[in-house]
């Protein structure tokens, strides 16, 4: 039907005038949209009011608070309790004033949700009891169902209702840093024994790494659902492989990951990954960066239409606040390059960092005026 007002209306038909116009309805007052959080639209190459930021590791390590409520209560057990990851999830928020929320949990929960003998050894990290270096442990591994990790969905449920405005990012280990510590059984300099199974026995290793991207994407895809709005892939060991070896061995894995969560933007992070970054960019929204890159050169890398996230060097906020303040400004200024930056650390918070720094670095980005 044609609307009102429009031309049919307007025009006489066969000479007989046209009505008055009926007097126009009072306008319904509509609920003001609400503007998009300046994380999100970083992350969908948009240039917010303000540039967004949040800290990889955010949450624990580096809070007093932190400390208090984890006292007497083993990393994977907290994990498991939702109580404790909204509260630890939200320290950071209530404290810096961070534009997004990144939930407390970590990387090898899901593996041991699907019955993998692992613990995590205070000052050492994950350590598997019998480490997976055959086919036979390869085809023990099982598919990750969504009743395995209940306490996730509630968590994240919880969280969000909890933010408001502020969006939670879900996250997990890709397939390379979760099978580098199922391989090895634990934290590794050089990944030796990961990759004498890559190179050595490509069909395993292939089986391996495609039970792992299986399970990441349900661990993913769990948070997704429960309203995470964004989710960060953390490959943290990868930079370890050249760019060929990469695309052959990890990639397709990786890629199928990010596929499997395309509803919500996907950051894809890694260290020392300067040489990986173009491959890494396909099937992600934003891509993490550490710190030996300048965001503009990572940018070029990267190719247009994705964002940026990174990349002060963690160990920086360890030294006097002038300097703190300066390498802020030269990120903030090589970012413009990308289309969209999120502001971040180029690796997690150091365990020794001042959190009053934090703060202080939150309101510093916040007040740079978008060009
Ligand atoms: O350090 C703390 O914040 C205390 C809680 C804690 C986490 N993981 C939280 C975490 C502890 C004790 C661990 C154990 C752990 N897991 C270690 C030991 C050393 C360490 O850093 O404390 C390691 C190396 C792991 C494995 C792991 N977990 C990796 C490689 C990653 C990816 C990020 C990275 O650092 O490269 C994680 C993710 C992780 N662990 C998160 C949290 C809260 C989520 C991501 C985030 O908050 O940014």
């Amino acid at each position: 039907m044609p609307e009102a007002g429009s031309a049919c209306r307007r025009g006489s038909i066969l000479g007989v005038p046209p009505p008055d116009p009926l007097p126009e309805p009072l306008p319904e007052p509509l609920p003001e949209p609400l503007p998009e959080p300046p994380f999100l639209a970083a992350c969908r190459g948009g240039r917010p009011e303000h540039p967004p930021v949040w800290f990889m590791r955010q949450a624990g390590r580096s809070l007093p608070e932190y400390r208090r409520v984890r006292e007497g209560t083993g990393m994977l057990e907290a994990c498991a309790r939702p109580d404790l990851v909204v509260e630890i999830t939200l320290q950071p928020v209530r404290r810096h004033g961070v534009d997004a929320a990144i939930l407390f949990s970590d990387i090898v929960v899901p593996l041991k949700a699907v019955g993998v003998d692992l613990d995590i050894v205070a000052g050492v990290g994950p350590v598997v009891a019998s480490p997976v270096r055959d086919r036979a442990a390869v085809d023990r591994l099982r598919v990750l169902e969504d009743d395995d990790v209940p306490f996730i969905g509630d968590a994240v449920a919880e969280l969000v209702e909890r933010l408001g405005p502020t969006p939670l990012i879900g996250f997990a280990g890709a397939p390379f840093t979760l099978a580098s510590y199922l391989v090895e059984g634990g934290p590794s300099k050089d990944h030796a024994r990961t990759k004498a199974l890559m190179y050595g026995d490509e069909a395993t290793w292939h089986a391996l790494m495609g039970r792992l991207a299986e399970i990441t994407a349900a661990f993913l895809r769990v948070q997704v659902a429960a309203g995470a709005g964004a989710v960060q892939l953390f490959d943290s060991w990868v930079g370890t492989l050249s760019a060929a070896d990469y695309a052959r061995y990890v990639q397709p894995h990786s890629r199928a990951v990010l596929d499997a969560v395309g509803s919500v933007p996907r950051i894809h992070f890694g260290v020392g990954t300067g040489d990986l970054l173009h491959l890494m960019a396909e099937g992600a929204d934003v891509v993490g960066v550490d710190w030996r890159i300048p965001l503009d050169e990572a940018a070029r890398r990267i190719g247009p239409g994705r964002a940026v996230q990174g990349n002060l060097d963690p160990a920086l906020l360890l030294a006097p606040w002038e300097v703190i303040a300066e390498r802020t400004r030269q990120v903030l200024a090589a970012g413009r390059a990308a289309s969209g930056h999120v502001f971040n650390l180029g690796h997690g918070v150091l365990p020794q960092t001042d959190p009053d720094v934090l703060t202080r670095l939150v309101d510093v980005v916040h007040q740079v005026e978008p060009e």
